[in-house]
């Protein structure tokens, strides 16, 4: 068994109402056919509203149902919000956090992405904390400086026993939806410090287990290339997850032989 196998998740952002998803699902098991029986750990997250419908859909089929954010209260008075506990009612096991749109959109900080990282992890979902550099700062040759006080902040309230429901997902801010992905050399040298800082904040054992997912741009084109690196352990995808032969011809490269 590697000891991280390689993990596919597809981000659909808001895009998709209830019957449009469920035809995303029944077209993406068609496209895959007998592969679907190799393909990667794959996560579809679809938009809250999507949730129930896909988490049927999805039954005696391998793949998993994602959120793609939380609030970090179980419940109370917070208008337009969505728990870990409702998120697991659901059936998801995975959520994104802090993901930039997020961040850019709706303000999200560290802080608060750290907080629902914790709260994802009590409530037994996994956390895909997203962090980035923008273009400025790549240029400004701030991103290993900027990518570490994100995994400080967004990590902090996280024990070194719960390390291994974390996964991280690099998406430098200029690759996403620009067509531009990062270079395998630009990928390699950033998931290597990613995975030291995770070792330096975890230990061998716990660091080591983390997955590390590559985002922004991903196509089949790219995906065997990236995954090659050995600290890219699977890839967040968006534009290609909403097209079912794009996205399976990903989850084929992605196959574990
Ligand atoms: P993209 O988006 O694949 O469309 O670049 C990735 C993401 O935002 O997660």
């Amino acid at each position: 068994m590697l000891q991280r196998p390689p993990l596919i998740v597809g981000n659909w952002k808001m895009h998709k109402t209830i019957s449009e998803a469920k035809e995303l699902v029944q077209q993406l098991t068609r496209v895959l056919g007998d592969d679907l029986a190799r393909i990667p750990i794959t996560v579809l997250a679809p938009p809250f509203t999507a949730l129930s419908a896909v988490a049927q859909e999805i039954k005696g089929h391998p793949y998993l149902l994602g959120a793609q954010n939380l609030y970090w209260e179980d419940q109370g008075a917070f208008t337009g919000e969505v728990s870990g506990p409702m998120l697991r009612d659901l059936g998801c096991r995975y959520v994104i956090v802090g993901h930039s749109e997020r961040r850019r959109y709706f303000a999200e900080t560290d802080v608060m992405v750290g907080k629902k990282a914790a709260a994802a992890l009590r409530h037994e979902l996994r956390p895909i904390v997203c962090i980035g550099e923008t273009w400025d700062q790549r240029l400004g040759g701030q991103t290993k400086h900027v990518l570490s006080l994100q995994l400080t902040e967004a990590l902090a309230g996280i024990g070194k026993d719960q390390a291994q429901d974390v996964v991280v997902a690099y998406e430098p801010v200029w690759a996403i939806g620009s067509g531009r992905a990062a270079t395998c050399e630009q990928a390699d040298e950033v998931h290597r410090h990613v995975r030291t800082h995770l070792l330096a904040l975890w230990g061998q054992d716990a660091g080591t287990l983390v997955p590390i997912l590559y985002g922004g741009s991903v196509m089949p084109e790219n995906i065997g290339a990236l995954l090659a690196i050995p600290d890219v352990d699977g890839a967040l995808v968006g534009g290609a997850c909403l097209d079912p032969v794009l996205f399976a011809k990903i989850l084929r490269i992605g196959a574990v032989p």
